[in-house]
């Protein structure tokens, strides 16, 4: 196949990297994509490293079957957990990664307090504590771990008054203690944004997700390859998942529900 009409691989744990599925779409709009979500073993918040590596590799087999010319794990957790041993493994494949933003908010927080939402994992992980001692040394980082947030997307529970007291757990705290900025750690948060905005209500802080950012980078890699799909690319948009039937229309529904809503 020509490297242009080759479909890019979009990984997550869940329904989460969806977010990021919709960035790619708006931005390369004649791009191929395949998306994975595991869905059998969500979350992998609190899970070890051993087995993240093993999801992954299930999902990264498939992409390479389709030849997929780009992998986005569009997962931060999974980042944090698998992406080193992915890039030494296939040292000839693109793959791009999640960062929580934590380098804009820091730039641009006036406060220099930011608040960041994220799985355990992704807190815990090297990646995390390296971008915020790199890019961040100057602010102060309030961090939370977003207990139950995973299982509210994928329940489809977001805008519930559940969803609405369970982040409050979180997010006040930070407010009170002055954050500006909301940093989405994990790809399955901007779908919990309403909420987050809800709580917020009329203080002045601003919602960072790096979706639009990693599909940038998704773009720009190709790019430099010569790898992007023509205009008149014929696109297709593919479901798979770890978890049965009904899942994988799930995630369809929910994808063709953002077409909609934001494409
Ligand atoms: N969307 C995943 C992330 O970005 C969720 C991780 C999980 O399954 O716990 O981290």
């Amino acid at each position: 196949m020509e490297h242009c009409c080759r479909p890019i691989g979009v990984f997550d744990s869940g329904m989460g990297g969806l977010s990021v599925w919709r960035e790619i779409v708006k931005l390369m709009p004649a791009e191929s994509v395949i998306y994975y979500g595991d869905g059998k073993n969500c979350p992998y918040g609190d899970r070890s490293q051993t087995d993240v590596i093993k999801f992954v590799q299930e999902a990264v087999d498939l992409f390479i079957e389709r030849d997929c010319k780009a992998i986005v794990l569009a997962c931060n957790a999974a980042t944090a957990m698998s992406v080193d041993y992915l890039r030494h493994k296939y040292p000839d494949r693109i793959f791009v990664g999640m960062e929580p933003a934590v380098k804009p908010a820091a730039l641009n927080s006036q406060s220099g307090v930011i608040g960041i939402l994220a799985t355990k994992a992704t807190l815990e992980g090297s990646l995390f504590k390296e971008t915020s001692m790199k890019f961040a040394h100057n602010a102060k980082i309030l961090s939370c771990v977003g207990d139950g947030f995973v299982e509210l997307v994928e329940q489809g529970n977001e805008n519930s008054q559940m969803a609405f007291d369970i982040i409050s757990k979180c997010v006040e705290p930070m407010l009170q203690q002055g954050a500006d900025h909301i940093v989405l750690g994990c790809t399955h948060y901007p779908f919990l944004a309403e909420t987050i905005s809800r709580v917020i209500g009329d203080r002045n802080v601003k919602i960072v997700d790096p979706a639009p950012a990693v599909a940038l980078r998704t773009k720009s890699l190709l790019e430099q390859k010569g790898w992007l799909a023509n205009k008149d690319n014929k696109c297709e948009y593919l479901f798979c998942s770890a978890a049965d039937e009904s899942y994988k229309a799930k995630l369809k529904q929910k994808a063709l529900l953002l077409i909609d809503k934001y494409l």
